[in-house]
């Protein structure tokens, strides 16, 4: 084959993998490190038919002659708010599922021997990151985080960064077409650059080796010079410190014993760690715990644990806004907390680094859960590869959080859609190699109600620590009879049982209609569904905790009703103004006695 073909083949080929240069899992605990905020007014284009591609807008043409004109601009245009979602930001954007382009410029000074990673916290859906008029990448997947390394791409002095931003659903997308909830679009985290020395420490895990109380076992991982590099931990409040040496590829193994105060709900105690290496040291508050499934129990520090947990959505219910910062996670927690969880189950996927972080600090355990909700194409041949990657973003960026006890890898999915048992049992398997710590679970409500009795089977549960149900009985399925004589037949007998999602709607303060009839959304018909459920709890064998859907009323499309709903899940035991419905109450007094 000439030269001159076969030398086109490759730039062809570079240029391929250029475009469509993936971003890369964020280094972790990215707060720890010098970063840069790029959060605050970024300048927009709105693109409804996704024309800017055509034009390409990241090119910023500008006209060279008298007769040139360009039919795109950032000037003269509106700007939004970075982190949050567009939906929120002008009304034009209330229910958009399309393109925005966003425009941040600035100024950098490059730094000797140092280098550059642009952050994302998370956008939704697709993002496509340009440059300087260069595509340095993109980006699927709405709720975790990524970087892009730009030390051979940044200029000293001003740059200019534009992303092209999609929420629009997509056939083989995680979540797929179909979700009940707002699928707010945007930069919703925070964005920012990440300086580093030319050798940095990328990754690390330190946490207690599963089903001990003392002993650590993780590992730290180098970027740059790498081998042979002396690790240090240390823990000063222990005035501890643990030595180790870096492999040919950088990598440390860590292993060391301590006498740790444990994490737990009562007492949510962090240590100080630092983690250092030659060039570099980061520092984290890590807490120590041992989450164990045991017989049919779970156990938290070789001690039983109920689960008293709640489902939330990343909505800030008092905005009605995609929830981001501390003070919208403490909103939501504080929530939990009056209601006596001990547990926030984060639905349907990884929320915030701060949601988490703050949820640690009150003694909240955490429940991260992937989008692999409900119609998922499994058989698609890119969506294994999603799941994988969106599985790496959520342990890489959480695998420190003692908090977290639960990765939840779907929610509904069916047993008869093609692919789905192989697919999630080989994510399984990935999720129990990245982190061998914690519990793993499959939410599903296929279970069968007849004759008052639940038949629970499904060939998924074999490969769930937990058998995570929900079950809508009161509400989307009448009583068979009475709460306190179900009967359950559960395949696998042996295994914790979680009720993941129970309840009904209500809209806070419509009880003056008649309150034993569903459709008339009154608090009263709420407030049975919950005293009936408590009853039927005690029938449940092996259960280990109890989860209503939901805190807070939540935006949801789908829900039409307008004397009632409004474009509301109104499952919430409080309102979008936190005002407590009667549910509430009979919710609260289950916690107390438990
Ligand atoms: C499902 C699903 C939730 C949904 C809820 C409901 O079980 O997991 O995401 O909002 O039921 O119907 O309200």
């Amino acid at each position: 084959m000439k030269i001159a073909v076969k030398g086109k083949i490759v730039l062809l080929l570079a240029l391929f993998v250029l475009i469509n240069v993936k971003g890369q899992t964020a280094m972790v605990n990215s707060q720890a490190r010098n970063f840069k905020s790029l959060n605050g007014k970024w300048k927009v284009i709105i693109d409804p038919t996704g024309i800017g591609d055509w034009r390409q807008v990241w090119q910023e043409k500008k006209p060279q002659k008298k007769t040139d004109f360009v039919e795109y601009s950032f000037e003269g245009g509106p700007e939004l708010e970075v982190p949050g979602d567009f939906n929120t930001q002008m009304p034009e954007l209330t229910y958009f599922e399309g393109t925005v382009w966003y425009k941040k410029q600035f100024n950098h000074t490059k730094g000797e021997d140092k280098r550059l990673f642009l952050y994302f916290g998370a956008v939704n859906y697709l993002a496509e990151v340009y440059l300087n008029g260069e595509k340095i990448g993109s980006h699927e997947g709405g709720f975790t985080p990524f970087q892009f390394e730009i030390t051979h791409k940044v200029k000293a002095g001003n740059n200019t960064l534009i992303v092209k931003v999609n929420n629009q659903r997509k056939e083989n997308g995680l979540p797929g077409v179909g979700y009940d909830w707002l699928n707010f679009g945007g930069i919703t985290r925070d964005v920012g650059l990440i300086e580093t020395n030319d050798a940095f420490i990328e990754d690390y895990f330190i946490q207690l080796q599963k089903g001990s109380l003392s002993n650590v076992l993780g590992w730290v991982q180098l970027n740059g010079a790498k081998t042979n590099q002396k690790i240090t931990i240390k823990i000063p409040e222990l005035n501890f410190k643990h030595k180790t040496k870096t492999d040919d590829k950088g990598f440390a193994h860590v292993e060391f014993a301590s006498k740790f105060t444990l994490w737990s709900p009562e007492n949510p105690k962090l240590y100080k760690v630092v983690i250092e290496s030659e060039a570099d040291a980061v520092e984290d508050s890590i807490g120590f715990r041992s989450i164990e499934v045991k017989g049919s129990e779970i156990f938290l520090n070789n001690k039983p644990i109920f689960l008293k947990a709640v489902n939330i959505h990343e909505e800030n219910p008092l905005k009605g806004t995609r929830a981001f910062s501390k003070e919208d996670a403490k909103i939501l927690l504080n929530a939990a907390k009056e209601l006596g969880c001990n547990l926030v189950r984060l639905a349907h996927y990884p929320h915030s680094e701060n949601m988490v972080k703050e949820a640690e600090k009150m003694g909240l355990m955490v429940w991260d859960e992937l989008p692999i909700y409900q119609h998922i194409k499994f058989s698609d041949s890119l969506v294994p590869q999603k799941m994988e990657t969106m599985l790496k973003e959520m342990v890489g960026r959480d695998k420190n959080r003692a908090a977290v006890t639960i990765w939840s890898l779907s929610n509904e999915t069916y047993s008869s859609t093609p692919n789905r048992n192989k697919a999630l049992i080989s994510l399984t398997k990935k999720c129990k190699a990245l982190d061998s710590t914690r519990l793993i679970s499959h939410v599903i409500n296929t279970q069968g109600y007849a004759n008052n009795t639940f038949t629970v089977r499904d060939s998924l549960y074999k490969y769930s620590d937990i058998v995570a149900i929900n079950e809508y009985i009161g509400w989307y399925i009448p009583w068979q009879g009475s709460p306190s004589d179900t009967e359950w037949e559960i395949d696998f007998p042996d295994k914790p049982v979680f009720i993941s999602e129970f309840g009904g709607e209500a809209l806070y303060g419509n009880n003056d209609l008649p309150s034993d009839e569903a459709a008339n959304w009154t608090e009263g018909y709420q407030e049975q569904i919950y005293k009936d459920q408590v009853e039927m709890f005690k029938t449940v064998p092996n259960l280990v905790g109890v989860c209503p859907w939901i805190l807070f009323d939540y935006k949801s499309l789908g829900r039409m009703n307008q004397l009632y709903q409004n474009g509301y899940n109104r499952k919430g035991l409080l309102s979008e103004n936190g005002e407590k419905k009667k549910a509430w109450y009979v919710m609260k007094d289950c916690f107390n006695e438990k």
